[in-house]
């Protein structure tokens, strides 16, 4: 902050001040002047008391008179002072309000200067970034006329406030070529996403076309069908056909899910057998409600699409979340025919409360997110469900000590109901580790 800055609030506080003291200084006069005043009626009728009984006086009558006199006088003097009490008494009261009156003024100032305080942070946080994304961030007037809905005649278009702590990413994000080719950047955009820079503001560019893209597979045959590789472009990832990212399940080393592009390996009969255990099978699931009632839905982290594959199959559309991580999972599950929305774990869904009869996560809803951001996320999901809606919550990963300490006591806690909870340790590394998975069917109450 520079110099100019910190004179303003000094400024406005001296003047501040100054009005208290202003205040104060009143009420001092006031006591003076009534003290004084106090003094001048006790003093004043006794001169003439003492003079007198100095004066030898044979006329005990006129003593008497002017005795009685004074005590006439000394009555009245007696009067005047609790009247006067009584107008210092109104008048205590009456500053007393007006002091309460300037603070509670002065607080108001406090409140419109730090509002402003915070619209200018707005403007300065813009202030040195391209103008392109300027023009893509800030407010723009409604059109005259137009009676606004919002109560406000400014338009924002929204952006993630995280994107404001990466100023300079969001710059290079937004330097391209109005009306022209965009930058491949897929990978550095996600990254943006993934550190809260969500949603990403909006580009005035087009995004770059595969070069030989043909006409999707028909449906229901694009369920199961892996797409030609000339229907994306390939530029970010470390594979370059969809052959590579099927068979990389045999090369070592980690991926995100790793043998989710094999449409003929464990993905072909993923949530079709129930063991019993935290493998729940789709069909015993959709069981558990009346015959259709379970329609739409969402899958958040649904890697290659598989569920909302399998619920089509039975006549309930799912909308899948992803991420691009080390594969095109998005362009994979639009290819399928299923629906692919960008969005990750830190972004409040965008349905509308009271509106799916199911939502499905598996892996990706787990101990690796933050406490208090999960019970968020618990509570978001909760307010998407319909009444009676399901929350199927697939092989989350915790430590045993975590199970009961942490993760079943929020999920109470949110306020769903059990349908179903099998937990268990992880096969591989559960005996060393005490790493454990559970699975559970958790239900919105209708009430
Ligand atoms: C004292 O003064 C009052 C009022 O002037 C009068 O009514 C009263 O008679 C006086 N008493 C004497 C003893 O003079
Ligand atoms: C899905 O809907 C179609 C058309 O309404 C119907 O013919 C089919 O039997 C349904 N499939 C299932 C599994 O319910
Ligand atoms: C959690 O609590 C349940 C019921 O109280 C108990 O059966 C189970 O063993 C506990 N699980 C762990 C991992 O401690």
């Amino acid at each position: 902050m520079g110099s100019g800055d910190d004179d303003y609030p000094s400024c406005k506080r001296s003047n501040k001040t100054t009005q208290t003291n202003y205040y104060k200084l009143k009420i001092l006069l006031f006591v003076i002047l009534t003290n004084l005043l106090t003094m001048f009626i006790f003093t004043g009728p006794s001169l003439p008391i003492s003079q007198n009984l100095y004066i030898p006086s044979r006329d005990y009558t006129k003593l008497l008179h002017e005795l009685n006199t004074t005590k006439f006088q000394l009555a009245n003097s007696r009067s005047q002072i609790s009247d006067l009490q009584q107008h210092l008494k109104a008048s205590n009261i009456l500053t007393k309000s007006l002091l309460t009156q300037l603070s509670q003024l002065n607080g108001a100032i406090d409140q419109h200067s730090s509002l402003a305080a915070l619209s200018f942070g707005y403007n300065d946080l813009l202030a040195d970034l391209p103008s392109e994304a300027k023009l893509g961030i800030d407010a723009h007037k409604l059109p005259l006329g137009y009676s606004p809905r919002s109560g406000s005649n400014e338009l924002y278009s929204s952006v993630g406030g995280g994107c404001l702590r990466y100023k300079e990413e969001l710059a290079k994000y937004m330097t391209y070529k109005i009306g022209g080719e965009c930058p491949v950047d897929d990978v550095f955009a996600q990254r943006l996403i993934l550190k809260g820079c969500e949603p990403l503001p909006r580009r005035r560019c087009h995004p770059k076309s595969p070069s030989n893209y043909k006409e999707p597979t028909p449906l229901p045959k694009s369920l199961w069908t892996i797409p030609p590789d000339t229907s994306i472009i390939w530029d970010p990832y470390t594979c370059k056909s969809y052959k590579c990212l099927v068979e990389r399940k045999k090369v070592p080393g980690f991926y995100d899910c790793k043998d989710c592009f094999d449409l003929q390996g464990r993905e072909k009969s993923r949530w079709l057998f129930d063991n019993g255990g935290q493998d729940f099978g789709i069909d015993k699931v959709l069981n558990m409600k009346p015959r259709g009632t379970i329609r739409i839905g969402l899958d958040i982290g649904g890697g290659t699409g598989t569920f909302a594959a399998r619920m089509k199959e039975r006549n309930v559309t799912i909308i899948t979340t992803s991420m691009n991580l080390d594969g095109p999972f998005n362009s994979f599950i639009a290819s399928r025919g299923l629906i692919a929305m960008h969005v990750s774990v830190s972004h409040r869904l965008p349905f509308f409360e009271n509106t799916l009869d199911i939502v499905h996560s598996m892996h990706i809803l787990s101990n690796w997110i933050p406490e208090t951001m999960l019970e968020f996320t618990f509570y978001d999901i909760y307010r998407v469900l319909r009444p009676g809606g399901i929350f199927w919550l697939d092989h989350f990963f915790c430590l045993g000590s975590q199970l009961n300490a942490t993760y079943v006591p929020m999920l109470d806690r949110v306020g769903f109901k059990k349908l179903r909870w099998n937990a268990g340790m992880k096969l591989d590394r559960g005996i060393d580790k005490n790493e454990w998975y559970f699975s559970a069917l958790l239900e919105k109450p209708v009430t």
